[in-house]
């Protein structure tokens, strides 16, 4: 371990608060008696994940509950299953047909309102056209749409069909498309013409142009069309969402599949440049959502549920699409971001939809608290009742202030999972005690620990490496095309899934998490690789060598810093630096820009010539490098 983990080990020591649940709070859970029913569901996961998975509907049963083939499994083997089926066809055929299932208001302040039934004509209305351009199962579709309906109504179109969908960030680059859409192999691509971002419109029709330019596969781009008038298409491959669509029938069957059949490609940063295509499939991931979204945010009928996520990250699909639709839920989603117009818009989205659960960033919290104390005072926030927090560890001042302001008594889960994990894995349930800046205990039926490299579990408040024992359903099942990568995780410590996350477990057994042992750096809870920044850096003509590292930023967690080597005869200025930043910002996404670049003349290298990241990361924050013993100079 580090000495940088073991600094932040000891400032997270200094917190001892802990806030016992109401008891309003736990009357009303799901799993009042975490501590009996989590032993009850480690003694025999599979028993509990077979009564989890009988909540749903499948349309043939299980032979068994799980194939472990070390490390490749298979969960519900022999059972079919469409994850929409329970997502729409479930709820409509009861008095849920007429509950509000999406409101989602748009930057410009929009509303639109479906019902379940009304989802699922869309939902069905999609598939058909999907279907009228020759798509079927086991075909992709690449979703690079902003946050509006049309999203959620293609991704579960696609799902309908058993076509697996590959949703792209609308905020990254052509490059960076492209790159998805080769890897996936995609035949449509399903885009808008504007994106909006704190008002002004940002041309997405334009990126997925150049993309494809690059990608022999894509046969059509579906367009919505949100500017009037509308941007003028080139048939016969550019078609109309609406027009598309407008003659379509609104019923089409679910195709019934394999519980193992793929439902989506997520790609997602790692150590190297390329990203991973990390692989979900219907059955498991369908009964991991839903039973995590159920008693984590102990979800209930009547409650409004908002996440802020958007689904181009893991956390819309998982936490605003399949697992609060697996439910029945209220889903309230919005466009844009928490601090425009003002700093008021997600407090005033709450007073006015009632909205009772609200899932959202440390980056989020830590931004709006900067804006002060009145701008949640503003707003009547009495109807929440259970928070959420995602994507980094939450600071306890941050946990302190969101717990606060919203009124000092709704219970925070702070969930820690991964893209690849699928669902939530560790976090508390609304009738455990809290202790600001843990995310609590794990999941029913999961095995988490923190243990040594040799996979050895370590004592209380050691710091180690945060590892699952045992497979869950909603596992990653491998990464498309890379399977010795998907290896790689299980394989780094004996008999575990390593994180790649350093954390601690306290005296109680909480889990507290201190961030990423890789190179992967968490900007506003989204993780962009080194290497990705670094070969974005490189492709620039000026420069010879690049290295990226995390730092830490009072709102976003960490912000990229590069130091780059500029190749003989380059002349290093302030137009130069700009010059990188806008390739980064070209080759990735905004998202991506190092907010500081340094021109140095030497990186610290290891003798095999391999950066040594974590001295240049030492050196900048005042630490001690640890062990150099390696260092080549
Ligand atoms: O380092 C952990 C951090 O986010 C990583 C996973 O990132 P991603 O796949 O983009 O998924 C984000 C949304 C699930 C983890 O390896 N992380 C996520 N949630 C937490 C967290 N770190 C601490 N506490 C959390 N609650």
């Amino acid at each position: 371990m580090s000495d940088n983990v073991q600094e932040k080990l000891e400032s997270l020591l200094r917190v001892q608060r802990v806030i016992p649940p109401t008891a309003e709070a736990k009357a009303a859970s799901y799993i009042q008696d975490y501590d009996a029913a989590y032993r009850q569901s480690i003694a025999d996961p599979e028993a509990f994940w077979d009564q989890a998975a009988k909540e749903l509907e499948w349309f043939s049963p299980w032979q068994r509950v799980l194939e472990w083939d070390y490390p490749w499994a298979k969960w519900f083997v022999g059972a079919t299953c469409n994850i929409t089926s329970n997502c729409l066809d479930r709820h409509v055929k009861t008095w849920r047909r007429n509950k509000v299932a999406v409101i989602w208001v748009g930057e410009q302040g929009e509303e639109r309102v479906f019902t379940y039934a009304e989802l699922f004509r869309q939902v069905n209305r999609c598939a058909n056209g999907l279907k009228s351009l020759g798509l079927r199962q086991g075909d992709l579709v690449t979703i690079y749409l902003p946050k509006i309906p049309e999203q959620i109504v293609a991704m579960l179109a696609c799902a309908r069909l058993g076509i697996i969908h590959s949703v792209v960030y609308s905020g990254f680059s052509a490059p960076a498309l492209a790159t998805r859409i080769q890897d996936a192999e995609a035949r449509v691509v399903i885009t808008a013409d504007v994106g909006y971002d704190r008002g002004k419109p940002s041309n997405l029709k334009e990126v997925v142009d150049q993309a494809i330019a690059t990608c022999g596969t894509v046969e059509k781009v579906i367009v919505v069309r949100r500017e009037q008038p509308g941007i003028p298409l080139s048939s016969p491959k550019e078609i109309d969402w609406q027009t598309w669509l407008d003659d379509k029938p609104a019923t089409c069957e679910a195709v019934p599949l394999d519980a193992e059949a793929p439902l989506y490609f997520l790609y997602t940063s790692g150590t190297t440049g390329k990203p991973k295509g990390v692989v979900h499939v219907h059955g498991g991931y369908m009964v991991g959502t839903y039973l995590t979204t159920k008693y984590v945010f102990n979800l209930r009928d009547e409650d409004v549920y908002f996440c802020v996520a958007d689904p181009g990250w893991v956390t819309g699909h998982s936490y605003i699409v399949y697992g609060p639709l697996l439910n029945g839920a209220t889903i309230l989603t919005a466009e844009g971001k928490p601090d425009y117009p003002n700093p008021g818009r997600w407090w005033r989205l709450i007073e006015r939809y009632g909205v009772s659960i609200f899932y959202t960033t440390p980056t989020a919290i830590r931004l709006l608290m900067k804006y002060g104390e009145e701008w949640p005072k503003k707003y009547d926030l009495s109807t929440l009742r259970t928070l959420g927090s995602v994507g980094e560890p939450i600071n306890p001042e941050a946990w302190e202030w969101f717990h606060r302001v919203t009124g000092g008594t709704c219970p925070i889960m702070d969930t820690w999972w991964q893209t690849e994990t699928g669902m939530i894995l560790v976090t508390p349930l609304p009738s455990m005690p809290l202790k600001p800046g843990s995310a609590s205990r794990p999941f029913l039926g999961i095995e988490a620990d923190v243990v040594d490299r040799e996979g050895k579990s370590l004592p209380p408040n050691a710091g180690g490496f945060a590892v699952i024992k045992k497979p869950w359903p909603a596992m990653m099942r491998t990464i498309y095309k890379d399977p010795d990568r998907y290896r790689a995780y299980w394989n780094i410590i004996p008999n575990c899934y390593t994180a790649g996350d350093v954390c601690r477990k306290d005296e109680d057994g909480y889990f507290w998490f201190m961030g990423r042992a890789d190179d992967v750096i968490k900007v506003a809870g989204n993780r962009i690789g080194t290497a990705e920044v670094e070969s974005a850096l490189v492709s620039h003509q000026a420069v010879a060598e690049a290295a990226v590292i995390g730092k830490p930023h009072k709102t976003a967690g960490e912000a990229i810093k590069a130091f780059v080597i500029l190749k003989h005869g380059q002349q290093g200025n302030s137009e130069l630096i700009q010059a990188l930043k806008d390739q980064v910002k070209k080759e990735l996404g905004k998202i991506a820009v190092p907010q500081e670049i340094d021109l140095v003349t030497s990186l610290p290298k290891t003798r095999s010539g391999k950066i040594m990241r974590r001295v240049l990361k030492a050196k900048e924050l005042g630490q001690d490098p640890g062990d150099i013993s390696t260092l080549e100079e």
